[in-house]
Order: structure tokens, then C-alpha cells, then sequence
């Protein structure tokens, strides 16, 4: 999947870079400073540089291999970005306007807050906290400032078809949604490899660490963070927040007033100290429950396979697109009055309302499914125009710092309920979890 997103991107900053790069007028132009050029953090640059009112200024990152690339991908050349040393210089630039926060997790709320304080508009990547607090502080914090969170799915066409569909009705009652996230590669789970130059010269650890309890030098902590519980909340925080966004983004849901969960590491027991194996029910006040899981241990619908399940319908989301199921159920009884004396039986299905809603409906042909296309653009390259259009018109786009609060909120009750074995559950007045 990342692989394909890359491609994407690549192909589209191959096409912008066969011609000029023209900077944009100073009154339509958006200044923004990266803080994290990682993995994620260079797939956003060639995202949001396609956007030609975007203009990347500032970059900041803990390890130089990093920086040299991003440095290598700023449109326009290396020169029209400078490198500050951490993000408390580039938040002091007064002439950029807005920051794209992708550093592991532990790290987002901190800085958030620091962009906020600083009067800039922030895109941060998911889970925007790691703590339900932090979410409140943030929301306390944004004022008049723009927050995007980075669960792009909700910007994408697949997404914006589904609601259509759940909107108009076409699913009728929808009381139960399944979603399931399995990989079996060390790769799918976080065992990165790491680069050869990599040491505690080309590093800043201190920078990684932020406020988290001090440790000695690893490289395996640094570049395989999800794998710890100290930087991450693992399957919860990063894989299942994305299903979560997508089902209040679909559902007009807000958050779940109830979760359980069980978590269990049975395999990857070297490289980490969180579960590879996770099971989540969530139960919405709105009317319909959510069932969650992931596996690192098998890659049945190796793609996030998310499923609406309708009194009417069904629609799933995943490696085959999107597809409507237009539900084929009819009344049927005959294993029952099979066993009925036989004029009893003859009787009953000479009765017309067992003709109107057995016999005569059994004989229609089955609706069958509807297949959707995905016809772009790229979600992340719309999630950034929807960005840089709140940046211009100062009103947020749904995907803001109260939804960037209830989906990493969603993982944090997850997360509660496996460690501590219990139903956790949500506070709507604090709009916290409940103690
Ligand atoms: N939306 C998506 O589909 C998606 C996909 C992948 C990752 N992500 C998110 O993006 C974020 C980054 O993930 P990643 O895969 O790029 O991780 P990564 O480890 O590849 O990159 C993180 C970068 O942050 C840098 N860093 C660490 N501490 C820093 C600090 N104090 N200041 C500045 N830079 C610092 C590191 O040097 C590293 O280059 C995470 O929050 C992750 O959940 C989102």
C-alpha cells in the first residue's frame, strides 16, 4: 500500500517537475515547514507540493540521512529550504504559515501545542495524541488556528462515495460494522531496516526522546518506534485510528460509549513490548456496534477490509474498491413446515401472504453487487488540498483537532481495556475517558 501511495506521488511530482517551477504570487502563497522527514514525512512533501500554492521553507529532523533526502525533494531545489535545528527554531520563522507534524506519536501533542502557541496552522499526522489529555489540550489550544489530522482516507473518493450511499439510505439500518487489518511480514510489523550510517553522530536521540523515560542510545527504538509501547500505542494507535476516522467520518458517529479489547503478543516477542495480535468491540450510542481486528501473524485481507452491514445492504471497503451488496434476504420456512402434517403444509402455501412473501420472492432474480471505481485524486494529495483551503478560508475541514481527538481517543480506550482487562468507557460530558 505505502508502496503504491509512493509510486502515486512519484509519478505526479515527475509530471510537475517537467515544467518550471513557478513560485506562486506572495498573496496566494502558504509557507510550510516539515517537522519529521521520515518515511511518512517525505511522502507528504511530494503530496502537498503538488499543490502549487504550497511552498515547503523550513525542514527539521533528528537524523541526517533523512534530511539530505528531504532536502533532495523540495521543489525547486534545496535551495528554497532551510534546515533548523529543532522545531522550536522553525515554529520561531515568523514568515511560515503553517507546520506538517510527522514524528512518532509520543512526540505530536508536544509540538502541536508548541506550533499552536507559535500562531501557525498545523497538519498532524494520526493518531494526533498519545493520551486522551493531550487531545483536550489541544482543542484548548487551537483558538482560531487550523488543525488537520492526517487519516487521509476521509479525503479520498472511495470514502466520499460510501457516505453518498450511507446518507441516501441505500443500506437501510446499519447496527453492526466489521474491519480487519492482517499482515505477515516483518515489515507490516514495524521490524524496519535500518540505515548503515545510522549512529549516535547522524542521530539526535535526545530530539527522539522528548519527554519519554531516558534510555540509552538504540537504533532499534529510533527507527522501529511503533514497536514501543513508550512512542506508540501500536496496532491501536496506528493502524486501527484510520478505521475509526473512516467509521465517524462515515456514520456521523462521535464516539463510542463503550470498549473491550484483548491484546496478546504471541510471536514478535523480541522486537517490541506491544500486542501483534488485537481484538476490539466498540458500541455506539448512535445505534450500532464496531468489531475491530488486527493479526500480524496471517494476511487474510492483507488491505484494511472495513464493512458496513445494512438492513438493506452492505458495503465494504478495501483491496477490491468500493462495492455495495444490495442485500438478497427473503422469508423462508419450508424446514419448518416440512415437518408440519402435509395438508397443513399444502395450506400454508396456498396462503397469499406466504405466496406474497415466500413464494413470489424467491422466484426475482438477486440484486446483484455495484462496484465503484475509485477515481481519485490521490487521498493524501486531497486531505492536503482540503488543508491548504482551510489555511486560505479559516474554516477547518470535518477532519479537525475534535476528530483528530475521538479517533486517537477510540484507540486509547482499545488500548485500556486490553492492558487492564476490563470495559472502558467514555465520559461524554469530560469528553475524556471515564475514571
Ligand atoms: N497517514 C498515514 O497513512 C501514515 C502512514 C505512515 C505514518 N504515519 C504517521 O506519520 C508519523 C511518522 O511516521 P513515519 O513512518 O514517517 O516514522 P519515521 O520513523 O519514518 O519518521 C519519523 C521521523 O521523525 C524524526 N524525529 C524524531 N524526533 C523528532 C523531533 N523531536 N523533531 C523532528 N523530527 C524528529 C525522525 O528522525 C524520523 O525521521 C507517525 O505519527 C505515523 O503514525 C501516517
Amino acid at each position: 500500500m505505502e508502496l503504491t501511495r509512493r509510486t502515486l506521488l512519484q509519478a505526479g511530482a515527475l509530471l510537475a517537475a517537467a515544467a518550471p517551477a513557478a513560485r506562486p504570487a506572495p498573496s496566494d502563497r502558504i509557507a510550510v515547514g516539515m517537522i519529521g522527514t521520515g518515511a511518512r514525512g517525505q511522502e507528504l512533501m511530494d503530496a502537498l507540493q503538488q499543490h502549487p500554492q504550497a511552498e515547503i521553507v523550513g525542514l527539521v529532523d533528528a537524523y541526517k540521512g533523512r534530511l539530505d533526502r528531504a532536502l533532495s525533494r523540495v521543489k525547486g531545489g534545496p535551495a528554497r529550504a532551510k534546515i533548523y535545528p529543532t522545531h522550536r527554531e522553525l515554529l520561531a520563522e515568523k514568515s511560515i504559515d503553517a507546520v506538517v507534524v510527522a514524528i512518532p506519536d509520543h512526540l505530536h501533542a508536544p509540538v502541536v501545542l508548541d506550533a499552536l502557541r507559535a500562531g501557525k496552522d498545523v497538519y498532524c499526522e494520526k493518531p494526533l495524541t498519545y493520551t486522551p489529555a493531550e487531545g483536550l489540550e489541544i482543542i484548548a489550544a487551537a483558538g482560531k488556528r487550523i488543525v488537520q489530522v492526517g487519516s487521509q482516507g476521509v479525503s479520498s473518493d472511495l470514502e466520499t462515495k460510501a457516505k453518498k450511499l450511507i446518507r441516501a439510505g441505500r443500506l437501510g439500518r446499519i447496527t453492526m460494522i466489521h474491519a480487519a487489518i492482517n499482515r505477515n511480514t516483518a515489515s507490516g510489523a514495524w521490524i524496519y531496516p535500518i540505515p548503515p550510517d545510522a549512529s549516535p553522530e547522524t542521530v539526535n536521540w535526545a530530539m527522539f526522546q522528548g519527554a519519554a523515560s531516558r534510555r540509552p542510545f538504540s537504533l532499534e527504538r529510533f527507527f522501529r518506534w511503533r514497536c514501543y509501547q513508550e512512542y506508540s500505542g501500536g496496532i491501536s494507535t496506528d493502524l486501527f485510528v484510520h478505521l475509526c476516522t473512516a467509521i465517524h467520518f462515515l456514520m456521523d458517529a462521535k464516539m463510542p460509549a463503550r470498549a473491550m479489547a484483548m491484546g496478546e503478543l504471541y510471536r514478535w516477542k523480541e522486537s517490541r513490548d506491544v500486542p501483534d495480535t488485537l481484538n476490539a468491540l466498540l458500541e455506539y450510542p448512535e445505534g450500532f456496534t464496531v468489531n475491530l481486528s488486527s493479526s500480524f501473524n496471517n494476511e487474510l485481507n492483507a488491505e484494511a477490509a472495513l464493512q458496513v452491514l445494512g438492513t438493506e445492504g452492505s458495503l465494504t471497503i478495501g483491496g477490491d474498491g468500493l462495492v455495495f451488496y444490495p442485500d438478497n434476504a427473503v422469508e423462508d420456512n419450508r424446514w419448518i413446515v416440512d415437518a408440519w402434517a402435509q395438508p397443513l403444509e399444502d395450506a400454508y402455501y396456498k396462503d397469499p401472504k406466504v405466496i406474497a412473501t415466500e413464494v413470489e420472492p424467491a422466484k426475482r432474480p438477486r440484486k446483484a453487487p455495484e462496484h465503484f471505481k475509485d477515481e481519485g485524486p490521490e487521498p493524501t494529495v486531497a486531505h492536503f488540498g482540503h488543508f491548504f483551503d482551510s489555511v486560505r478560508s479559516r474554516e477547518a475541514y470535518w477532519e479537525n483537532e475534535v476528530a483528530g481527538h475521538h479517533a486517537a481517543a477510540c484507540a486509547h480506550m482499545i488500548n485500556l481495556s486490553a492492558l487492564e482487562r476490563r470495559l472502558v468507557e467514555w465520559d461524554f460530558q469530560n469528553d475524556n475517558i471515564r475514571t
